[in-house]
């Protein structure tokens, strides 16, 4: 629907970006967010926001799009209209695809499929041919067509030369490499956490110290060369604890945690009787770390809050535990999970949550967004934290179902995207 002036009114407006908290009236006009209070509603259709949190659009610097190379799992368009549906205004999508996004025409390509899409789609590239760990990109050529970061994730970065390349040639362009950090020598053919419940299920474990030897090892390559990294979905307590510690000495770092780690422990593998869809790479861990995990995200150790969102195909997860592949959706059920868990009971405030899932997701990446202030995109997220619903597979835009919410009763929902000003999501 297009619309060339809108007035959000009455709704809680959360704009850590300007210090707002409070309850007004959102104005937009265009393109643009025109301003916030003010009482004149001729001209502009009005929409009701009493009891509603009007914020920034969200956020997600790590989604997986399958396009190009697995359409039927998820397109650039399918997975922008998943996004919508779930708040998301802006979307990173990661490198690897089939071909993977390796080089300049790769980028352009999905670039030119998200001018079409629901929302700001950013293309990550590859940090090696092929994401093969060998030889570095052509980065500068690859930035130049629109990637906005670069990163292996679904596999790590092996070679550690190939990292302090990696930064040292980035720190030109303040761009940051995002790693999935794994030894893949201590996690080999584990398929969930190690610890009581894999050895109870017979399952191999994937244990913590794979992620935080990698985490460990890039903290002192990131502090040698003065480059940024960001570390994806963080599963561990250890992990927040060696960040912490890191950007304490002064270490360019920033790192995010998916609401399926801040939600979910290994004994959902047991409890969902080797459902697939609870098979994820890192693996949910104990439940201690994912109250550590909590913890960091509240006291701003943890960054952002981003879904790595990975869809995957009912013939290739309805396979035994070992041979599914790892991944679940998220960019749908993300608020409902994060407001259920955090928000709603009031231990993430409204404005930590912003932050963390808009604000500075933002500011990583470098892109438009995370704010409300006068003139900037109209990209606007409206919750209704008071609305139950149950997770259905039905209801979903995304073309997989590979999510372990579903049939869950979750309490917070997104219920208007607007972005650049049009309404691309309402349940209004
Ligand atoms: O579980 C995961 N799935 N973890 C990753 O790192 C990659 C992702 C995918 O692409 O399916």
């Amino acid at each position: 629907m297009a619309t060339s002036k809108i007035m959000i009114k009455g709704g809680r407006v959360v704009d850590p970006t300007q210090g707002i908290d409070r309850v007004t009236n959102l104005y937009i006009s265009g393109k643009k967010v025109e301003k916030i209070g003010g009482k004149t509603s001729k001209g502009y259709k009005v929409i009701e926001a009493d009891g509603l949190y009007v914020m920034p659009g969200l956020v997600d610097m790590h989604t997986h799009l399958r396009e190009p190379g697995r359409e039927d799992k998820e397109t650039v368009i399918s997975g922008a209209n998943a996004a919508v549906a779930g708040g998301f205004t802006s979307i990173a999508c990661m490198a690897n695809t089939q071909p993977p996004i390796d080089n300049a025409e790769v980028v352009k390509y999905v670039i030119e499929k998200a001018g079409k899409a629901a929302c700001h789609v950013y293309p990550v590239a590859a940090v090696s041919k092929g994401m093969e760990g060998n030889e570095l990109t052509e980065m500068g050529d690859i930035l130049k067509a629109g990637a906005v970061a670069f990163s292996d994730d679904g596999v790590p970065v092996k070679n550690g030369e190939l990292l302090r390349n990696a930064l040292e040639y980035l720190k030109m362009f303040g761009v940051p490499v995002l790693l999935h950090e794994e030894d893949m020598s201590l996690s080999h053919d584990g398929v969930m956490n190690e610890g009581p419940v894999a050895t109870l299920l017979g399952l191999t474990g994937i244990p913590s110290v794979s992620e935080t030897s990698m985490i460990a090892r890039d903290l002192v390559i990131a502090e040698y060369i003065g480059g940024k990294v960001h570390f994806c979905h963080l599963s561990a307590a250890d992990s927040a604890r060696l960040v912490k510690d890191a950007r304490a000495r002064g270490v360019k770092v920033t790192c995010e945690v998916t609401p399926h780690h801040l939600v979910l422990s290994d004994d959902i593998v047991k409890e969902m009787e080797y459902d697939t869809n609870t098979k994820v790479n890192p693996p949910v861990r104990s439940r201690d770390d994912r109250k550590a995990l909590q913890k960091a995200l509240i006291s701003g150790t943890i960054d952002c809050i981003a879904t790595d969102h990975a869809p995957h195909a009912p013939e290739d997860k309805d396979k035994e535990y070992n041979y599914a592949p790892f991944g679940m959706t998220g960019l749908e059920t993300a608020v409902g999970v994060v407001f259920t868990e955090l928000v709603n009971p009031k231990k993430l405030t409204v404005k930590e949550f912003v932050t963390r899932a808009s604000v500075n997701p933002a500011k990583i990446l470098q892109i438009p967004g995370g704010t409300l202030k006068p003139g900037s995109a109209a990209d606007v997220t409206v919750i209704d934290p008071g609305k139950e619903w149950v997770v259905k597979t039905a209801a979903f835009k995304s073309k997989s179902n590979n999510s372990p919410f579903i049939g869950n009763k979750l309490k917070g929902k997104v219920i208007l995207t607007i972005v650049d000003g049009f309404v691309k999501y309402s349940e209004l």
